[in-house]
């Protein structure tokens, strides 16, 4: 056997046995390196006869080709397992539960404004905004609250320097957004509109904000019936109550005439409020039929169109349904407040599903 053979015996043997990536590197390197048998032997090509070195040059590479594929190749499986091995230590395990982390919840007034919106929007309503820092024209004049009126002394209203010749006003009710929805359209009107109010006041049962809902319905031939049916929807779908008891009680609004306060039907037995069917009645929210003045001041003829509006506080809303006793709180950002009565993000209100959690 000449010496080439010999060599090459012995690295596929060491080659062959190599049984991980750094076993077969040292083999290559032995075998196939700069300064191995193999490329030493390559270097006594010089000093050959022609004839010689290319017999024997040809011999060499043949070899080291040889070599060098097979390392190739049993490289290449090595890599293999060690990927394969890799995944399946690595392996997710897709039913396990999940690391308890801080879950981010909804507030009950935006869940409130979600359901409310939902059972609106059943009924044609779309939601309409506008700002919250208004001018005394759209807050109270508009509305048939003139200067020195004393449905003004009730609102305790926080005032903003001036701006243009207007008295500025942080808005104390969202009836302002019945004004700016009707003179950006035309009739007919169907429009909710949940948002920020503010008052000057503090204590158990206010706070200097809070939420309400205004509602309008402007449309040719609309009476009280109308009113009364869609309010009475309304309540019995929030607090899924299907012959939930409502009351419409006489009451005094500048802007809508006849005015009512809403009352619904509730018990109290020792001292725990269950709403519906009951000997006692809670007041809920305020409406009316909108008054002829305030649609001549947006340049609706009452002769031709007529409709109503409702206004209600949210947070009310929420402390009936979700039995939450201090308003205060709403807005204290109290973590461990929210982590009892606020909501997951899988509580999508929907009619399907019932609006009642
Ligand atoms: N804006 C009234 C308030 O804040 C609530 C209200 C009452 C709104 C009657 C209305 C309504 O649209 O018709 O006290």
């Amino acid at each position: 056997m000449t010496e080439l053979h010999i060599i090459e015996q012995q690295a596929l043997e060491k080659i062959n046995q190599s049984s991980s990536l750094a076993q077969l590197e040292e083999a290559r390197v032995e075998y196939l390196g700069k300064s191995s048998k193999l490329m030493n032997l390559m270097k006594t090509l010089g000093s050959m006869e022609p004839e010689q070195r290319k017999t024997f040059g040809a011999e060499i590479n043949i070899i080291k080709n040889k070599l060098q594929e097979i390392v190739d190749t049993k490289k290449a499986a090595f890599e293999l397992q060690i990927i394969n091995a890799k995944l399946m230590s690595e392996k997710i395990d897709v039913t396990l539960p999940s690391r308890s982390s801080p879950q981010g919840k909804i507030h009950p007034v935006s869940q409130v404004i979600d359901e409310v919106t939902a059972i609106f929007g059943t009924m044609g309503f779309s939601v309409a905004e506008g700002p919250e820092i208004e001018d005394d024209y759209h807050n109270f004049n508009a509305l048939n609250i003139p200067k020195n009126h004393p449905a003004r002394q009730n609102h305790d209203t926080f005032y903003l320097p001036n701006e243009g010749g207007n008295t500025m006003l942080l808005r104390t009710h969202t009836s302002p957004v019945q004004i700016r929805s009707m003179k950006l359209g035309k009739p007919p009107f169907r429009i909710i509109s949940p948002g920020r109010v503010y008052r000057c006041d503090w204590d158990i049962t206010h706070t200097p904000m809070f939420h309400q809902l205004e509602g309008l319905l402007i449309d040719k031939d609309i009476h009280m019936g109308h009113l009364k049916g869609c309010i009475m929807e309304f309540l019995q779908k929030f607090f899924a109550i299907d012959d939930l008891p409502v009351r419409f009680r006489s009451n005094f609004f500048p802007f809508t005439e006849p005015s009512a306060e809403v009352d619904i039907s509730c018990s109290r037995t020792q001292g725990e409020l269950k709403i519906g069917g009951g000997e006692d009645w809670l007041e809920i929210m305020g409406c009316g039929m909108v008054h002829p003045k305030v649609l001549r001041n947006v340049g609706i003829d009452p002769d031709v169109y007529q409709g109503f509006a409702f206004g209600m506080g949210l947070e009310r809303l929420a402390m009936l349904k979700y039995g939450i006793s201090d308003l205060r709180n709403f807005f204290e950002g109290d973590a461990r407040w929210m982590e009892h009565y606020g909501f997951s993000s899988f509580d999508i209100p929907s009619l399907v599903g019932g609006l009642a959690r």
